[in-house]
Parts: structure tokens; sequence; C-alpha cells
């Protein structure tokens, strides 16, 4: 399976932390925003990753993550020239994804807990596509599902306002590669968007849509506003300090996962703090 992080967008939400630099290079506590996403592809056993992201922004994030090779993976660039939608990512990657089924993931979740990595790929249902869901306080900021009283899926709708549903959908999405084919007939939808919801709704109409219920114990924090973002650093910091353990940190997703070796885990020489002291121990092990 290969792995797509959608990583442009305006981040508005944001301004002005988003008018020199894109969300996703933006910190969560002790680290970059998108390391959050990358180590989950990694930990789903992903090593071929791209990262579509505004043309201006692209060396940002060759400075940051180069061509991964540092953490056992294989990093490539696309742009989007503007935010025309989730799905737009997959028209995008097409020559990435080729026959393979992938992952696609936003460079702005946050996704963690137990059962989330090989546990989650277990799960999946190929040809078609899967999706996850989670009970959330506030469905109408995010795409919803609508389960009928077997746990089915009926219904996709976008920021409804009907209460009717709690299960939002994550921006994490697994799909086959026949959704190249599908996503060339999708419309525009009102706001000028290729909607992934729109897309998910192709599959569930076929009956290739599968959903899995993310455990009540998993964090799926939002990123996307001052505040949020602030809470998801605070949480990490709570875990990280609480366990002695780094949280969303590609360096040690690529040692446990075998990606590379005790010797080879990735730290810059000079660099002496908190994040590479935790890395060091690995070494050590
Ligand atoms: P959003 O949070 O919906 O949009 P945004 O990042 O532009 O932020 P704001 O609403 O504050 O203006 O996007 C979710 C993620 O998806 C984010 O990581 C950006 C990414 N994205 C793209 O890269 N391209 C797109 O066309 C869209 C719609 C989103």
């Amino acid at each position: 399976m290969r792995g797509i992080i959608l990583a442009g967008g305006s981040g508005t939400r944001l301004w002005p932390l988003t008018a020199a630099t894109n969300k996703s290079l933006l910190p969560v506590f002790d680290k970059p925003m998108i390391y959050y996403p990358i180590t989950n592809l990694m930990l789903y056993g992903i090593r071929e990753v791209l990262i579509i992201t505004n043309e201006n922004q692209v060396p940002l994030f060759q400075n940051l993550l180069g061509n991964g090779n540092q953490w056992g993976i294989e990093i490539s660039y696309a742009i989007q020239d503007k935010p025309s939608g989730i799905a737009q990512a997959i028209s995008i990657g097409q020559d990435f994804i080729g026959s393979e089924n992938f992952a696609l993931i936003l460079g702005d979740n946050l996704i963690y807990g137990p059962g989330i990595g090989r546990n989650l790929i277990s799960q999946l249902s190929f040809p078609g596509a899967t999706m996850t869901i989670y009970e959330v306080a506030n469905p109408s900021e995010y795409g919803v599902a609508y389960l009928n009283q077997k746990d089915e899926v009926t219904e996709i709708i976008e920021k409804p306002l009907d209460g009717k549903s709690n299960w939002a959908i994550p921006g994490l999405y697994f799909f086959d590669c026949n959704s190249i084919e599908l996503v060339k007939d999708l419309k525009p939808s009102p706001r000028g968007e290729l909607e992934i919801t729109e897309l998910l709704r192709t599959y569930l109409r076929s009956s290739k849509l599968k959903t899995i219920k993310l455990p009540r114990g998993t964090a799926w924090l939002d990123l996307g506003n001052p505040r949020s973002l602030l809470d998801a650093s605070e949480f990490i910091k709570s875990l990280q300090t609480r366990q002695g353990l780094l949280i969303g940190s590609p360096e040690e997703t690529a040692w446990r996962m075998g990606y590379v070796g005790s010797s080879t885990v990735s730290i810059p020489v000079n660099i002496q703090n908190e994040y590479s002291e935790i890395l060091k121990d690995l070494r050590n092990d």
C-alpha cells in the first residue's frame, strides 16, 4: 500500500500563523504537525509516501523531510495549485498510485491510540474503500456518517446541522486504484471543491465502502484553529512527559518498524534536547 498526505489548503483559521508557512509545519508540542500523519502511515507499514502541497511550500517540506531515506521510507512531492478539494489529491497523485491501494491522510490530522496501526490495517477491505468514524460532540464541523440500527452507514453528509448523528469522519481514508476513475466523474460542490464525501458516497452506493469505528480510547484531535492546536500540544506534552516516550516520532517509528537499525536512528549530531535524548536511548536498547 502507498500513502498520500494532503498538506495544502489555505489555513485561514490559523492566520497569521499560516501567513508565511504551511499549517502542517506548525508545532504540536515538540515536533512539526506533519510528523504525526507521517508516523501513522509508517505504522501501517507504508514506505512510499507522496506529500501534496502548495507550490511555494514544497521547498519547506523538502528541507524538513528530504526524501525520507533517513527513516527508511521514500517521500516524493506533488503540487496542488489551489485548494480545490480533498478528492483532488487522487487526481494529482494518480501516477504515484498506479495500480496500488493507498491511504489518504490529511496533513493536519492527529490520530493516536491503541489499535490504530496494524490492527486498523488488518480490517481494511479491498477492492473498495474504507473510512473510519469517530464519535464527536460537535458533528456540524465535519463530514458525518449516518448509521441505521444495524450500524450500517446509510448516508454521508458534509457539516450537517440536524444533529442526528455524532459520527464524524476523520481525515484518513483508504482507497483502491479505481478511485482514480471515480474522481473524474465528480462535479465540484457549491463551494467549488471536489468533495471527499462525494467520493465516499460513490463507494457507498455500490456497497464497496467499509466503515471502521475508531475505539473509544482513540484521540482524534483537531489542529485547525489556535485553541485546538494548543490543546493538542498540551495533550502530547502530558502523555510524553508521563511515559517518557515520543508520540508521532518518525525516527522512533522507523526503528520500531525495523525500517532502520538501532545504530542508524536518525539524530543530527549537534542536537541535544529532550527529543534527541529519548531517541539516543533507543540506540542503546
Ligand atoms: P481544511 O482545514 O478544511 O482547510 P484549510 O487547511 O485550508 O484551513 P482553513 O479552513 O482554516 O482555511 O483542510 C483540511 C486539510 O486538508 C488541511 O491539511 C489542508 C488540506 N487540504 C488541501 O491540502 N487541499 C484542499 O483542497 C483542501 C480542501 C484541504
